[in-house]
């Protein structure tokens, strides 16, 4: 694969990483429907060792499959960390195994991963951002791009334009830009005019990131950003046909959600798989979880999260949902 191929083609909408929420089969269902081009896995941490092939395969199963879901969407590999030889020695592994490309998560505001100085808090510090690119840059094949994910900051966005610098000028092949700092959370609004400010400082592809919902955000979000293309995380959870409905609107159509019954079979899909996955203890809240996830934009999801939120026998759970069809 042609790293600048990877990069440059235009409009590309891009599932985004969500620990505990978008796995495989996350990737799979939602990919599988289509209008989204691009996976990345979520964040795999680097802490103190090469981690051996069957760990990556837990986050990754798809390098089993050329790097790609069984739609053929690619999904690109995402490292967690904060040293730049071991992140490298794992790039090199994940790139063996077939990864698409490699992605850096400079954004996690997780309290656990930033107290041991991984995620949003090293963009305090652009000097290791740089040294970590550089590294898994120079390590991994040139023909597997190596990108990256930052916010705006870690308590403020002073350095937000430095530090999309230091990715570039250490290789990075794409950036894409989280429109909020750590301390700003996922409140809205996202500031996608400070993608904007980025994207004019840095001669690097960038993707633009945050608080798209609907396909009048996506194309507010590309007018204030300047990006071509656009990284949906919730948003797609939400409503797993927004891909499709914003490339039907990019071709002047409706741009029209599914109806209901579809979305009650994708989540009955989502059932068996999650089944065959997890012990029957946990199957409840994953269902629930994408049920909830779901309900700002659909009413009948808040209907049905309410009449479902107790239930945990799994056979009173999927009758709920067929009743739905
Ligand atoms: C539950 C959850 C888990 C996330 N996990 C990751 C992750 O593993 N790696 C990452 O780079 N970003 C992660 N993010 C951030 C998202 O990729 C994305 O940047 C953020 O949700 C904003 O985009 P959205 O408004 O389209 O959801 C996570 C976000 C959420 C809500």
């Amino acid at each position: 694969m042609n790293a600048e191929k990877v990069n440059t083609q235009a409009g590309k909408i891009i599932l985004a990483p969500m620990e505990g929420v978008v796995d495989a089969t996350m990737r799979h269902l939602i990919t599988k429907l289509g209008g989204v081009d691009l996976c990345v896995t979520e964040f795999i941490r680097i802490t103190g060792y090469v981690l051996p092939e069957k760990e990556f395969l837990k986050s990754a199963p798809e390098l089993a499959r050329q790097g790609k879901t069984p739609a053929g969407i690619p999904v690109v590999v995402q490292l967690l960390g904060s040293e730049p030889e071991l992140l490298a020695m794992n790039a090199i592994s994940a790139a063996k195994m077939g990864a698409p490309a490699i992605d850096l998560n400079f954004g996690c505001p997780s309290k656990t991963v930033n107290k041991h100085r991984g995620g949003a808090v090293l963009l305090d510090e652009p000097a290791l951002i740089h040294q970590i690119v550089k590294a898994v840059r120079e390590a991994v094949p040139d023909n597997i791009p190596v990108t990256a994910k930052m916010r705006l900051g870690n308590l403020d966005k002073s350095l937000a334009v430095d530090n999309a610098v230091a990715i570039q000028e250490a290789g990075a092949n794409s950036l894409a830009v989280h429109a909020r700092t750590k301390v700003e959370g996922y409140k809205p609004p996202a500031h996608w005019e400070w993608i904007g400010r980025i994207k004019e400082s840095v001669d690097l592809h960038v993707v633009a990131n945050g608080e798209v919902w609907n396909c009048e955000d996506y194309q507010r979000c590309k007018e204030l950003s300047g990006c071509d293309d656009v990284m949906i995380g919730r948003g797609l959870i939400a409503r797993p046909e927004l891909g499709l409905m914003i490339k039907s609107y990019q071709l002047g159509q409706s741009g029209d959600g599914a109806a209901w019954p579809q979305v009650v079979l994708l989540l009955l899909e989502y059932f068996s798989f999650v089944e065959q996955k997890l012990p029957p203890k946990y199957v409840h809240g994953r269902i629930k979880q994408w049920l909830h996830m779901m309900r700002p934009q659909r009413e009948e999801a808040e209907k049905l999260f309410f009449s479902v939120k107790t239930i945990n026998d799994l056979s009173d759970l999927r009758a709920c949902l067929e009743r739905e069809l």
